[in-house]
């Protein structure tokens, strides 16, 4: 699958990100006035919409992940020469014990929404995000690690800001600042473009259920738009969550809210009692070299447009 240009996507690879399916997700989805990311990862479905809504939340339950948007939408500069740093297995290992004890002080200054984000453990983050191998970097709600041994990624000549391939030039690095790496030049690039697209974007940290409590008295349900990507049943653990029931508590949710256009994400088989809802079953493997554990899905609510059949291929035709 082609990359999409750095002010669509994440400068970071995301495990259980949905660009995949960003286009299935707008057709249903249309314009509407506010759109709402509970669980935002790597947020690839805002930073895909053909249009920004007017307004759009995103939130996240870790603080490293509310912490980096928070950071990159206020300061992208200084959080691209923390991210300035080239690949290293030791440096990984210490960086991954530093910022796990920051967790909570990082908790507190989050509560106020008016606070501009840490740049460094945002840039921190960053770094090691496009290193580290499948899930267990910074983890918010597991316990503390010792130094971690793991070896950063070595199978490909990188990851996001990584990548040997450089960003699209954006913004001219001034006189007055040195970047030592191509990370630190492709976070440059990457981290403003991201600024400029995240402007009107409101980001919230917290449990998924605080940014849908009180979102929907001014709109009308067709004007509303939710993406709920939950862990998914059984793969809590990868995001350091010890609450299971989160993609229950969702599927619940849905059940009393779906006169809002919802797109919901698991594995098929994972909920109940949507029977009207339009089932779009996908495979991670067909899209990404990501393997996946089995077959995905997406719940489309009755109030979402009903997507265009898409048009069969020649070579479909000639078999
Ligand atoms: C499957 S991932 C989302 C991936 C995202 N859709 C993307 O494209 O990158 C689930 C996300 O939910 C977050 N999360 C887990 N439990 C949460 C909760 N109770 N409330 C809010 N966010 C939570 C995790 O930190 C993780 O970033």
């Amino acid at each position: 699958m082609a990359l999409l240009p750095f002010s669509k996507r994440a400068p970071f690879p995301f495990y259980g990100g949905k660009s995949a399916v960003i286009d299935e997700v707008w057709q249903r989805f249309g314009s509407p006035a506010q759109y709402i990311e509970p669980f935002c990862g790597s947020a690839a479905i805002l930073l895909g919409a053909p249009k920004p809504a007017p307004l759009e939340v995103i939130n996240d339950g870790s603080g490293f992940i509310a912490n980096f948007w928070r950071a990159t939408k206020h300061q992208p500069g200084e959080v691209a020469q923390w991210a300035d740093y080239p690949v290293s297995h030791v440096d990984l290992g210490v960086r991954h014990v530093w910022l796990m004890e920051q967790r909570e002080s990082l908790s507190d200054r989050l509560q106020d929404p008016n606070w501009h984000g840490d740049a460094q453990i945002a840039g921190w983050w960053l770094w090691g995000q496009c290193q580290w191998i499948h899930s267990g970097w910074c983890s918010w709600t597991g316990p503390k690690l010792k130094q971690s041994r793991k070896f950063p990624f070595r199978s490909g000549p990188g990851m996001g800001i990584h990548s040997a391939t450089p960003s699209e030039t954006y913004k001219e690095v001034p006189e007055s600042v040195e970047l030592w790496t191509s990370a630190g030049r492709n976070a440059w690039a990457a981290l403003h473009m991201l600024a400029d697209r995240l402007e009107r974007v409101r980001v919230f940290h917290g449990d998924w259920s605080r940014c849908v409590s009180n979102s929907f008295d001014n709109y009308s349900g067709e004007d509303t738009a939710v993406f709920l990507d939950p862990p998914y049943e059984d793969h809590e653990y990868l995001y350091g969550n010890r609450l299971p029931s989160t993609a229950k508590a969702c599927n619940d949710w849905c059940i009393t809210h779906a006169n809002l256009k919802i797109a919901l994400a698991g594995h098929l088989g994972d909920y109940t009692g949507l029977d009207d809802w339009e089932v779009f079953e996908w495979s991670r493997s067909q899209h990404s070299r990501m393997t996946g554990t089995g077959i995905e899905a997406l719940w489309f609510s009755p109030a979402c447009i009903e997507a265009k059949a898409k048009m069969p291929n020649i070579f479909d035709l000639a078999e």
